[in-house]
């Protein structure tokens, strides 16, 4: 039989889980407040950052002494003389580059090898200063400095800190503490180097770390990129980049996994975890998908990745007889259509040879894909500029005639003055038949969102599109897009593109 006091204490009991639950509701309320109420303050970009989102298209150059050894290993590495790339033509890099729209062109200064493409003054013994090639006077950094800005590209370094085996450097580690002092000393010294106001090359328009920095691992080049070149996009900074961050999407097959934010935690501005793994070095499907899932709209920090790939699957310094790996243009296409149509940017590698040339199946590859990309923006049906959207009201653009057509719709956030803020839209197409949806369910925009017709609607006359934004990351009741347009893509279809 219960006492007085139990029956108290029962009560009390009950009260106060009523009480933890009340509490409970009022924190998710709290959080789910914080995560979508008005109260979430949209990150945006720089003004480079949003240039270089605009830009959609870039190229990065490998070439270093890999093209000439690949079999080199921490503590063995080719003599410098094996470096003898005797037709270099930086022009011809550049060229090629584009050939294809890139509008900004990063080139691996420093890569495994620890071979330097500049004739560095530190104490460092690698570097086409110690070689016979151009008796030592070569400086490629500043050929292809000079050959950017002759045909109006951007510029940027690729420099490898994780590895080093000129200097026995595997995974940021020489694995012998007197020599990692004198590693982290080297690696600094050469950012003051390059970095410094009386640089000749000072100011690039992109810095990239590869495999990214590891705070505390690392040499310690954060502190001198934030005081000598702030200005410079930093992609792997994870730190210290400041505003201007960039990061790796995660995968090197030009594939942004859908939904794609930009925004990231403070401090997170990387593809890598926490303890400083590279999570998804091989990127299955699966993991493609996990890796977007777990990303959330709220992060503070405005950090876009870019989607690299190579021209040759699946190398990224030229070898021989790879000549039959070049993609076919069908497949870079479509490349494409998962980077750029995805919100995030391209990003295509170039293998010149020994000869220090792009080499010509490649070149061709290039200029196709150039002419291919021109084609998908060549016929527009309809184009509508910064269009007002109500949140949850469908928008119908129908289109002059009756049209029969391969098409893609290709839909722009103003991410310069609003950040990125769709999270869901649902887009259809008025057939004969009534309507039909996309094929692929709208959940991000960003930058750019290209929807190629479903092959279904082929043969149909499609008259109409509606678009209707479901879900905004804050409470506002409106967006102004940037562009919503529609494409024929009949032309691509027939040369067999999409
Ligand atoms: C590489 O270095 C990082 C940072 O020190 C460490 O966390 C990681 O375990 C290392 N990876 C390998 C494969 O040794
Ligand atoms: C740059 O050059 C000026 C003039 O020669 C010199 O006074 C200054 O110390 C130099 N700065 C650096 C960072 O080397
Ligand atoms: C659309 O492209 C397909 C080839 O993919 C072609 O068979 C079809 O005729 C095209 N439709 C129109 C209307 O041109």
């Amino acid at each position: 039989m219960a006492t007085f006091a139990d029956q108290k204490n029962r009560i009390r009991r009950s009260m106060l889980n009523l009480l933890s639950l009340v509490c409970f509701s009022i924190m998710l309320c709290a959080v789910h407040s914080v995560e979508s109420s008005s109260g979430f303050k949209v990150p945006k970009p720089t003004k480079t950052q949003a240039k270089w989102l605009d830009y959609e298209v870039g190229a990065i150059v490998h070439f270093n002494m890999q093209t000439f050894d690949r079999y080199m290993k921490p503590g063995s590495v080719a003599s410098v003389d094996t470096f003898d790339p005797q037709e270099l033509s930086t022009d011809q890099w550049v060229e090629a580059a584009k050939s294809f729209g890139a509008k900004y062109i990063i080139f691996t200064i420093d890569h495994f090898s620890g071979f330097l493409m500049w004739p560095s003054e530190t104490d460092y013994k690698y570097s086409v200063k110690y070689t016979k090639w151009r008796d030592g006077k070569g400086n490629i950094l500043s050929d292809f400095m000079k050959s950017s800005k002759k045909h109006g590209l951007e510029y940027g370094f690729f420099y490898s800190v994780h590895n080093n085996w000129y200097m026995g450097v595997d995974n940021y580690s020489t694995w012998e503490p007197s020599t990692q002092e004198r590693y982290k000393e080297v690696v600094e010294e050469q950012m003051r180097e390059l970095f410094n106001a009386n640089s000749s090359y000072k100011d690039p328009f992109y810095i990239w770390f590869d495999a990214g920095i590891v705070p505390g691992v690392s040499p310690d080049v954060g502190p001198i990129i934030r005081e000598l070149a702030s200005n410079a996009l930093c992609d792997e900074c994870p730190t210290f980049a400041g505003d201007q961050g960039l990061r790796w999407v995660g995968n090197e097959n030009a594939l942004a996994p859908l939904p794609h934010w930009y925004a990231v935690p403070k401090g997170k501005c990387s593809m890598k975890t926490d303890n400083g793994e590279r999570k998804y070095y091989v990127m299955t499907y699966k993991t493609v998908k996990e890796e977007s899932n777990s990303r959330k709209p709220w992060g503070k920090l405005f950090c876009p990745a870019n989607c690299d790939t190579v021209i040759r699957q699946h190398y990224w310094f030229w070898e021989p007889y790879t000549e039959h790996s070049v993609k076919s243009v069908r497949r870079l296409v479509r490349e494409y259509l998962t980077s750029v149509g995805h919100g995030c940017t391209l990003l295509l590698n170039l293998n010149p040879d020994t000869r220090g040339l792009v080499p010509e199946k490649d070149h061709s590859a290039y200029e196709e894909l150039g002419k291919a990309i021109a084609l998908l923006y060549k016929d527009p049906v309809t184009k509508s500029f910064n269009p007002k959207l109500w949140a949850r009201k469908e928008k119908i653009w129908r289109f002059t005639g009756f049209k029969s057509f391969n098409g893609s719709v290709v839909l722009m956030e103003d991410i310069e003055k609003s950040g990125q803020l769709v999270m869901e839209y649902e887009l259809k197409f008025k057939t004969e038949d009534g309507w039909v949806s996309t094929d692929q369910a709208g959940s991000t925009i960003g930058h750019k969102r290209i929807h190629p017709f479903p092959k279904a609607l082929a043969e149909k006359k499609v008259s109409a599109i509606s678009l209707k934004i479901n879900k905004l990351v804050t409470k506002q009741k409106s967006i102004t897009l940037r562009e919503v347009s529609v494409y024929n893509w009949n032309e691509a279809a027939k040369q067999d593109l999409i």
